[in-house]
């Protein structure tokens, strides 16, 4: 039997691609609009998705004003308002949202994680970012961004934080007893007291322990620390290879450091984003992808160069070939699939901003057979297990995914034709981890 998949939707905003909200039918004022965003995770629940995925940034994007005035990427909800809301909408669907352990408090990270996976029944996941925008250091009182080995240093501790204090109580804390008056046994209550390099924190929690136990954990940063993390940490990664061939690298490398940890390769499912480009033939797709792409002025291109290299290159001849960037504080990642792209295919600065313009990243662009044949590859060949998709424009683009994509992966037995359970961790396969205080 095929090895089912695993499917999230990259919802922040409603799509990545910068040229989105100009399609033709799409609702431009979809990442504000609660009325849109209801209707659009009602569909995803009905095609069975396992989650809904909220990204967060703690800033605008870090691109001059020429070219944030074009992109629609620029402003969304917050994370824990919109998902606390889409909660009440539905049943099943998982709700992940990132919350940044550079920017923010472990003792309110818990606390919201654990609110909302009592409110949506056990449907909560944590993706642990250490934040990528370098601006965000200007709005909570820095000057710069804090070094990324700092930053990553501080994430482990903040899980292990963030951890303890979900299992401040045990399962059966809470015995409610009407009649001693007796609310919670105190033996059942762990005060975590708390003092690392980084990080000093009393507890205990003053909220239940959360019905998955602990919100699934995902992780998304693929440097060398951020790897580490996730496989000493992740349930869940969201991951950017280009393609098959750097996919199947990742995932070799994630799951084969889970061992040295003690843990096993399948309690970790990894899914890279993909934007998902459906037509009636693979030539009608690949027109729709470029009259997306056609809506991305230069302004935009080249400032999402800028982001991904970490360095500003606006002001390089547009048509030479892309001199070699120092490494700098931002994310590794982008820099690096950048660079490689540009020497690969010998691109000028021109041409490899036009591919950072729209999305960058991986894309499936097919009818849904040529794209279920595809998603089929990525399994079977061990590059992932699932994907993270990346709508091109909504609603059209999603409808597409549900309701064309969907069946036919259905009908190669690749995805649940209904949820089997009713938390994420019974979606994702996942184990409720065990009270490390009151096993
Ligand atoms: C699917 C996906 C989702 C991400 N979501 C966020 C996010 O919500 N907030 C954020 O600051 N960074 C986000 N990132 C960026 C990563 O957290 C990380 O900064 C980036 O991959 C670079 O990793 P590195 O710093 O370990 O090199 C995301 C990355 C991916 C691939």
């Amino acid at each position: 039997m095929a090895k089912s998949m695993h499917l999230t939707a990259f919802m922040r905003p409603v799509s990545l691609h910068t040229g989105a909200w100009r399609y033709p039918g799409s609702y431009p004022d979809a990442n504000f609009n609660f009325g849109h965003i209801k209707s659009f995770i009602q569909k995803l629940e009905a095609a069975k998705f396992d989650a809904f995925f909220m990204a967060d940034h703690l800033a605008v994007l870090n691109m001059p004003v020429e070219a944030l005035k074009r992109s629609h990427t620029v402003t969304s909800f917050e994370p824990f308002t919109l998902l606390s809301a889409l909660a009440a909408v539905t049943e099943k669907i998982g709700l992940a949202a990132t919350a940044s352990t550079t920017f923010d408090e472990p003792y309110h990270v818990a606390r919201r994680f654990a609110s909302l996976d009592h409110i949506s029944n056990g449907r909560a996941a944590w993706n642990i970012v250490t934040t990528s925008n370098p601006d965000s250091a200007r709005n909570f009182g820095l000057d710069e961004h804090v070094e990324h080995g700092e930053r990553y240093k501080r994430a482990r501790e903040f899980y292990e934080v963030v951890t303890g204090l979900w299992d401040s109580f045990a399962d059966d804390a809470f015995i409610r007893d009407q009649e001693s008056g007796i609310f919670f046994d105190p033996a059942k209550m762990h005060v975590l007291a708390h003092k690392g390099d980084e990080l000093d924190v009393r507890g205990p929690l003053n909220i239940a322990r959360p019905v998955q136990g602990w919100p699934v954990i995902v992780q998304a940063g693929q440097s060398e620390p951020g790897r580490q993390l996730a496989a000493e940490t992740a349930e869940l990664v969201f991951c950017s290879p280009r393609d098959l061939a750097a996919a199947k690298a990742l995932y070799a490398d994630i799951k084969g450091r889970m061992p040295a940890f003690g843990r096993a390769p399948e309690h970790m499912k990894i899914l890279p984003a993909a934007l998902i480009v459906i037509g009636d033939t693979v030539e009608e797709a690949r027109a729709k992808r470029s009259r997306l792409d056609s809506f991305v002025h230069y302004d935009s291109a080249i400032a999402s160069l800028s982001i991904a290299l970490g360095h500003d290159v606006s002001t390089l001849d547009p048509d030479a070939p892309l001199p070699d960037i120092p490494d700098t504080n931002a994310s590794k990642t982008g820099r690096a699939q950048a660079l490689r792209l540009a020497a690969e295919e010998n691109l000028t600065v021109r041409q490899l901003a036009q591919r950072y313009g729209g999305y960058a990243g991986l894309a499936f662009v097919g009818t849904p057979k040529t794209i279920a044949d595809e998603m089929e590859a990525w399994l079977s060949q061990g590059a992932s297990d699932g994907f993270t998709v990346v709508f091109p424009y909504l609603p059209q683009g999603l409808d597409d995914v549900t309701q064309r994509l969907i069946p036919e992966l259905q009908r190669r037995g690749l995805f649940r034709h209904d949820y089997e359970g009713t938390t994420l961790r019974d979606h994702l396969g996942l184990q409720r981890p065990v009270n490390r205080f009151f096993a």
